[in-house]
């Protein structure tokens, strides 16, 4: 909550705005001259030189259909037209429910799904006789494990495996194996700009989904010529989770979800300490140029955790946070002697809604 004395500058409370250096790393500066990093791998660098060395399209598809035999593999443009075409194939009508159950049963969902399902018909997070579809997230790369039991309610389930590209739910059963239909999106997990799949269940098929080919032979063309990577590139992203909760442990953070065997994070998710206004503290990462944000229905917090980033970026966060309680702390104690900065006020597990901006932001409930 903002008080009345405080002085902002270019948007920022006044005691973030200077320019400091913290820990090796500028923080505050100028906005066209902070680092970025994003929760997809995907950065500048990729622009041109991915695309004319890849083999030719197919390779993916075809990946995708070893991995869930029997099984047909549409490629999509997104997550997002992946789930819409799931829903199309189950026939919804407006009347139907969607309900959405996640790893953690938290509140957090990204506005991006439910927006996607309200195109259609309506979505709950509680199952009830109104459901007519079952919509599982394997939330962040940890995977739902109990997928059989929901079998009993007789309806179809859609995984939801956008952040979950290679993970697993029991070794050799991939997410996405165990329901009816796997939604994915390549951006998560492959440094490209967009693209996803969708899994149909067995025989089950559709015909051409009317996607723009030239998109998706590019973005098949880029994923296609990274899959000899994949097994690298977990062990980087389990290998980057694991420094993270070293790094952040002795800021009293601690590891939202155990990375298990079949794990891949695709964003590193951790607890905060009490006092943390986790609002602010999200705009104080995006405003130094990290996708981050705040998992909403928890006093939690989420940051990248790519197979690209490097001992160093790890770093950058932790010190940002670091930054952001010194910071934070002697706003409070100016506060309290009358300064002009006043530290924000925080509620822990608040849920955030409407006011949230950002794909990856919008926690709905
Ligand atoms: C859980 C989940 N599902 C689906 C999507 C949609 O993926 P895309 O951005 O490729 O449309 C997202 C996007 O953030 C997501 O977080």
């Amino acid at each position: 909550m903002t008080q009345a004395n405080e002085q902002f500058y270019c948007g920022l409370p006044l005691a973030e705005s200077e320019v400091r250096f913290r820990r090796g790393f500028v923080i505050g500066a100028d906005r066209f001259l902070t680092p970025t990093y994003t929760i997809s791998p995907f950065s500048s660098q990729h622009m041109c030189d991915e695309t004319p060395t890849c083999s030719a399209s197919g390779g993916v598809r075809e990946w995708f259909e070893q991995r869930f035999p029997g099984r047909q593999a549409v490629p999509t443009t997104s997550g997002r037209a992946a789930i819409r075409l799931a829903l199309l194939h189950l026939g919804v009508g407006q009347a139907d429910v969607v309900t959405i159950l996640t790893t953690t049963g938290n509140h957090y969902i990204s506005g991006c799904v439910t927006s996607e399902i309200e195109k259609l018909c309506k979505w709950s997070r509680e199952l009830s006789p109104a459901s007519r579809v079952i919509l599982v997230n394997h939330e962040f790369g940890h995977p739902y494990e109990a997928i059989e039991r929901l079998r009993s309610h007789g309806l179809p389930i859609i995984e939801d495996c956008a952040h979950a590209f290679a993970c697993e739910l029991l070794p050799r059963l991939p997410a996405g194996g165990a329901g009816d239909y796997a939604v994915f999106s390549f951006p998560k997990f492959f440094p490209v700009q967009c693209g996803g799949m969708l899994v149909l269940p067995q025989r089950a098929h559709v015909g051409d989904v009317g996607e723009p080919p030239a998109l998706i032979d590019h973005v098949a063309s880029v994923v296609s010529g990274h899959l000899s990577h994949i097994a690298d590139w977990v062990e980087s992203r389990k290998r980057n989770a694991a420094v993270l909760a070293q790094l952040l442990a002795p800021l009293d953070c601690t590891q939202l979800l155990p990375i298990n065997a079949g794990t891949v994070p695709g964003a590193f998710l951790f607890r905060l300490p009490p006092d943390v206004d986790s609002e602010a503290l999200k705009t104080h990462f995006q405003g130094n140029g990290v996708e981050a944000s705040v998992f909403y229905g928890q006093h939690a917090f989420f940051v990248p955790v790519h197979q690209y980033l490097r001992e160093v970026d790890l770093r950058y966060f932790v010190a940002l946070l670091e930054d952001f309680l010194a910071t934070r702390s002697k706003a409070a104690a100016h506060e309290s002697g009358g300064g002009v900065c006043s530290s924000s006020q925080s509620r822990p597990g608040a849920v955030g809604g409407a006011t949230i901006q950002g794909k990856q932001d919008r926690g709905t409930q």
